[in-house]
């Protein structure tokens, strides 16, 4: 069955982002994000052709069969009902997605359903969109996307990337993501099997970009989230690994997980996974959870609440954290560049506050600022320019002279603020790229008339965090 027959079918009926929201509205939406269906059903319970797909492949329950149109109960994807009673149910989870396609993976599980099969392929969701946020927006010639799983991120490297190719473990994955590209009107994916780097031994890349299965768990019975692996070996193999597959000036962009365990630092241990690389790299920390967060949002993705092995599995678990000394798990991204320098920087924080989405717009100019701070040798004879969207901040006693603080803030990216001395302030506001900084610095010094000099290295922070450009 061609899908573009039924693609014309979804968008006509309206079964669209926008469609779907519209149509079950804000509470039902957020019910479902608790995984509670009974407002999404009372939304869609009229029976016209928008609520009858958001029924069969949204939420997942059998429709009436002669509710259905041909070109749905033709297309494959769906089956009689065993229940019988004239109802179809849908043998996929079909959702659109913000690139305006849409994506195909298994059913999805509520609490109550079976356990989730082992080879079960996950549908896009946060973490999908949060990767696919960060990713470069600069056009490549070659992009490998690593766990496909669905193929939810070739539908964003499409029409950035020349030649995309798209690996996973699971050859289930890789039908279903073939769905997803057909129904998105997506053509020529190279779309192989196989772990981790192996499909494309000898490759180069201009992109790799995956979302990997980070999962730390002991066991990894679920291939889409984890591979059992030693703690958080896998996102450290993938780092490690990327590099030989990245073409020079290439980049990498991952999600990961990574474990904080009892008297090491989390940036030492990520640190150490990219020292030896040779790429500039950036890692931003969003998240860190304590074990009992961790494991029960992931006994939560599961649909295992409420089910007889929960208590069990939940304190194996933590057990096996205990013997491993894991404090805390940190959530966050790995963007790597191959600079092809022998004096590669890594860049490692946390970042937890809203910055401006999506990042892909602007983390070439991130690296960009990290590699500069750290590899321009004389900062003196560099005639830098103030960011845009910079704001100084003032606090101090009413009617005081001198402020007590100082606060430089960015308005725009990854909108970070600092407490600056008052040279770091006068130099934002005069720094146009007219003068070297050098000079400029004496001036400044002269005006200030306080005694204070600050010496060109002094200000490699603030470049390496965008407050000032080169
Ligand atoms: C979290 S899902 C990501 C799916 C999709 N790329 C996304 O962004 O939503 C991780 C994917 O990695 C795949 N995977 C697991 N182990 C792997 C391995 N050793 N090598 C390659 N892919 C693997 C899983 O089958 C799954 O499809």
């Amino acid at each position: 069955m061609e899908l573009a027959r039924l693609r014309d079918h979804l968008l006509e009926t309206g079964y669209t982002i926008d469609g779907v929201r519209d149509r079950l509205g804000d509470v039902a939406a957020s019910a479902l994000s608790r995984e509670e269906l009974v407002p999404a059903l009372r939304a869609t319970a009229d029976g016209d052709p928008l609520g009858t797909l958001i029924r069969l492949w949204w939420l997942g329950v059998p429709v009436a069969a002669e509710r259905v149109p041909a070109v749905v109960r033709e297309c494959g994807l769906v089956s009689a009902d065993g229940g019988g009673g004239g109802m179809v149910r849908a043998d996929v989870h079909l959702q659109p997605w913000e690139t305006g396609g849409y994506v195909v993976s298994d059913r999805k599980v509520r609490p109550g359903d079976p356990a989730l099969r082992p080879g079960h392929v996950v549908g896009a969701g946060g973490a999908s969109a949060n990767l696919a946020q960060l990713v470069s927006r600069r056009p490549v010639q070659r992009a490998l996307d690593l766990g496909t799983g669905c193929g939810v991120q070739v539908l964003h490297l499409a029409g950035r990337a020349e030649e995309i190719t798209a690996t996973d473990v699971n050859p289930r994955a890789v039908e279903l993501a073939r769905l997803s590209w057909e129904l998105s009107g997506v053509t020529g994916v190279d779309a192989r099997t196989g772990s981790m780097f192996e499909p494309v031994e000898d490759e180069l890349f201009d992109l790799v970009v995956s979302n990997p299965p980070f999962v730390i768990s002991p066991g990894g019975r679920l291939t889409y989230r984890e591979t059992g692996g030693d703690g958080d070996a896998f996102c450290r193999d993938l780092v490690r690994q990327a590099p030989r597959h990245l073409a020079p000036g290439g980049q990498a962009h991952f999600l990961a997980n990574w474990l904080h365990v009892e008297g090491e630092d989390w940036r030492d241990r990520v640190g150490g996974w990219l020292a030896g690389t040779g790429c500039d790299a950036w890692v931003v920390e969003r998240d860190v959870q304590d074990p009992a967060e961790y494991v029960e949002l992931w006994l939560r993705d599961a649909a295992e609440q409420g089910t007889p092995g929960y208590a069990e599995h939940y304190d194996r678990w933590l057990t096996w954290f205990d013997e491993q000394k894991v404090e805390a798990v940190g959530f966050g991204w790995i963007s790597m560049r191959n600079s092809g320098t022998l004096d590669p920087v890594v860049r490692l924080e946390r970042l937890t506050h809203q910055v401006a989405l999506p990042v892909g717009d602007y983390v070439d100019d991130v690296l960009d600022a990290v590699a500069t701070a750290h590899r321009v040798e004389d900062l003196g004879a560099a005639r830098l320019r103030t960011a845009e969207g910079l704001l100084d901040e003032r606090i101090g006693l009413p009617g005081a002279e001198d402020p007590m603080r100082i606060v430089l803030r960015q308005t725009v990216g990854l909108r970070r603020s600092r407490e600056v001395g008052t040279v770091e302030a006068a130099l934002a506001g005069v720094c146009d790229g007219d003068l070297a900084l050098g000079p400029l610095l004496n001036v400044i010094a002269e005006l200030v008339g306080d005694g204070q000099v600050l010496q060109a290295d002094a200000l490699r922070p603030l470049i390496a965090e965008g407050y000032f450009l080169l």
